[in-house]
């Protein structure tokens, strides 16, 4: 069958696919990632691309989509169009995955203990044989070293390597097995990398782990954007096909192999001397990096195929590493509440912190652990993209072009945009904070409706009332923004305070599900963890303000940064919070939130704002 090219005005570039192929397909071919928040269902419209001949058929979603304008301008959906003739096209910026995505990292100058590290260097000096000392090698070097676990690679290796030299070298050990031996240095050099896996961005660390010290950080995209954004989407991409499973698998392994290269090259250190890598993701994500279908995450009673940690040869999953690395994959508590969890509860050392201690990690799927002085119970709230911009009309990822913050300051609004540039969209904080600024002037009102500009007090600014205005549906309002740098309107839109409210509610609900569980009321917290890239930037006051959080004093909640970055990199400098990863994933108690009878009833009083219009 003869294949159509798809030319990339923007790019100089030419993609070759066969008849019938999606545009969004050809361009993730050509190397080039469009957004799609809605899984590629064709709802969500953030995969718009321009096709500049006319030459792509506007399918029924598209033409359900876009105005008869847009389509006379050619606006296409890239999921929901084919390719059936050559065409050329354009991808709108606003329509490209957000490489520059901000990820939260470690500090350059950050330092971690190393005081039992799992992976470490012993050193030894043997005696030589002789007719007096008749010990075998390996007497000889457990006589040195104590009863260590020696394989039949080391044991090959091992008669020859000490008569080379001289019987003595060092040996690499992780726990009790020898993975490599190595002539005597004078600067031994050991190191280990750790990974938060997650489901849109992805944080690495080269640590050296003699000091302790963090060589580099860095991060990317998860790759696998390409079959959605979202842990439910990628699912359903997997059930299709085998391929997609193995493919998803691959990207992420590639990536970090491609990344860990460049850090090694830049920092002058090889490869073969990292010998551990620790991975915390969520459940999902932990699951395709071993290439295990996750299906049954999707049907009740979600119920991971394990939850143990996982500890292989990293080159069992394609890691070039030394080729006797090791990788442990942090051990999960449910089907919603993953190994990510697990290694923030680690770093924040949430089973000995004293008092009632709720942990929230704000994102798609919301996490929630709560403490009574270390005896935990945790859940999951399916709150939807919204948070991440996405089913938000100018919604976007917290990523460059993105206003972060929005305040009333001077009977206006004033906002704040990421890395200072024309904006773009609006991200997840900004829209908590406008919404949380309706609310305390009264424009919106306790169930989410804003009023129209007569409707709304008489104390709410003129500046503020002129933005309240018909959207472009002419059925509903909306509340604008700003221009972008397209030239579009950036508004919030009904719809989207509606998003923000099933959202918070989905949390807000599974938090009170997990309290009444513990016999605890919100009012009794001590303290309250956020944790993750989200939480990080969330506004205190604001978050409380629509519910979000339970509505303590300020004081006592606190941000935790990226947790489960932190828990994977504390990982593999000691032994014993190895071990300790296993001892929490057992000890938290799972809810099922959304099985728990009062779960409809809490949920559907959590869609209510608190205490509308009162700070
Ligand atoms: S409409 Fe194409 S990804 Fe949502």
């Amino acid at each position: 069958m003869k294949e159509h090219r798809l030319s990339l005005s923007d790019y100089s570039r030419d993609v070759f696919a066969l008849p019938g192929t999606t545009i969004f397909e050809c361009l993730a071919r050509a190397g080039i990632l469009v957004r799609t928040p809605c899984g590629g269902q064709g709802t969500c419209g953030k995969c718009a691309i321009i096709s500049c001949d006319g030459a792509i058929a506007p399918s029924e979603e598209c033409l359900k989509f876009f105005s008869d304008k847009e389509i006379a301008e050619g606006m296409r959906l890239a999921c929901k169009t084919k390719l059936n003739s050559d065409a050329v096209v354009k991808v709108p910026k606003e329509s490209l995955f957000d490489k520059e995505l901000l990820y939260l990292g470690f500090d350059d100058d950050a330092n971690l203990p190393a005081k039992d590290p799992p992976v470490d260097i012993l050193q030894f000096s043997l005696p030589e044989p002789s007719l007096e000392n008749q010990l075998t090698d390996l007497e000889s070097l457990r006589n040195s070293l104590g009863d260590i676990e020696v394989g039949l690679d080391i044991l090959r290796e091992l008669p020859l390597f000490l008569r080379q030299n001289a019987f003595k070298g060092e040996a690499i050990v992780f726990q009790n097995e020898i993975l490599a031996l190595r002539a005597p240095s004078s600067t031994p050099s050991l190191y280990a990398v750790s990974i938060d896996l997650g489901t849109t961005s992805v944080v690495l660390s080269l640590f050296d782990v003699k000091s302790g010290r963090l060589v580099q950080s860095g991060g990317f995209m998860n790759p696998q954007a390409k079959f959605g954004d979202d842990v439910i989407s990628r699912i359903s991409a997997q059930k299709e096909s085998r391929e997609n499973l193995e493919e998803m698998r691959r990207c992420v392994v590639d990536s970090a192999n491609s990344l860990i290269q460049d850090i090694c090259n830049s920092k002058k250190i090889s490869r073969e001397e990292i010998y551990l890598i620790s991975v915390a993701g969520n459940t999902v994500m932990e699951l395709f990096l071993c290439g295990i279908p996750a299906g049954q995450l999707g049907e009740i009673p979600f119920a991971p195929p394990f939850k143990n940690s996982i500890l292989m040869d990293a080159s069992k999953l394609g890691f070039n590493l030394n080729p006797n690395a090791k990788i442990h994959l942090f051990p999960v508590i449910g089907g919603f509440v993953g190994g990510d969890i697990v290694a923030g509860i680690l770093s924040s050392e949430l089973p000995s912190q004293p008092g009632k201690v709720l942990f929230v990690d704000v994102g798609t799927n919301g996490e929630i652990v709560f403490s009574d002085n270390g005896k935990m119970l945790g859940g999951a709230a399916a709150a939807g993209p919204a948070f991440e911009g996405a089913r938000i009309d100018c919604g976007m990822r917290a990523a460059p072009g993105a206003i972060e913050k929005i305040l009333i300051s001077d009977g206006d609004i004033a906002y704040n945009v990421i890395r200072n540039v024309e904006p773009l969209g609006i991200c997840g904080t900004a829209l908590i904070d406008i919404t949380a600024e309706l609310l305390r002037l009264g424009v919106l009102d306790q169930y989410g409706r804003l009023l129209d500009s007569e409707e709304a007090p008489a104390s709410v600014p003129p500046a503020i009332r002129r933005r309240i205005r018909p959207d472009s549906s002419g059925n509903s309002l909306e509340f604008f923004i700003c221009r972008a740098r397209d030239g579009k309107d950036i508004s919030v839109s009904q719809k989207d305070f509606r998003e923000l409210q099933l959202a918070s509610g989905a949390i807000r609900a599974s938090i009170l599900i997990i309290l009444k569980s513990a016999g605890v009321s919100p009012n009794n917290l001590d303290t309250v963890l956020l944790a993750g890239a989200f939480g990080n930037f969330i506004r205190r006051k604001n978050a409380k303000t629509i519910g979000l959080i339970p509505d303590i004093p300020d004081s006592k909640i606190l941000y935790i940064g990226n947790a489960s970055a932190a828990g994977a990199a504390a990982l593999v400098m000691s032994k014993s919070k190895m071990m300790e990863a296993d001892k929490i994933a057992g000890a938290v108690e799972y809810v099922e939130v959304s099985q728990d009878p009062d779960f409809q009833d809490e949920f559907a009083s959590s869609l209510i704002f608190p205490e509308a219009g009162v700070p």
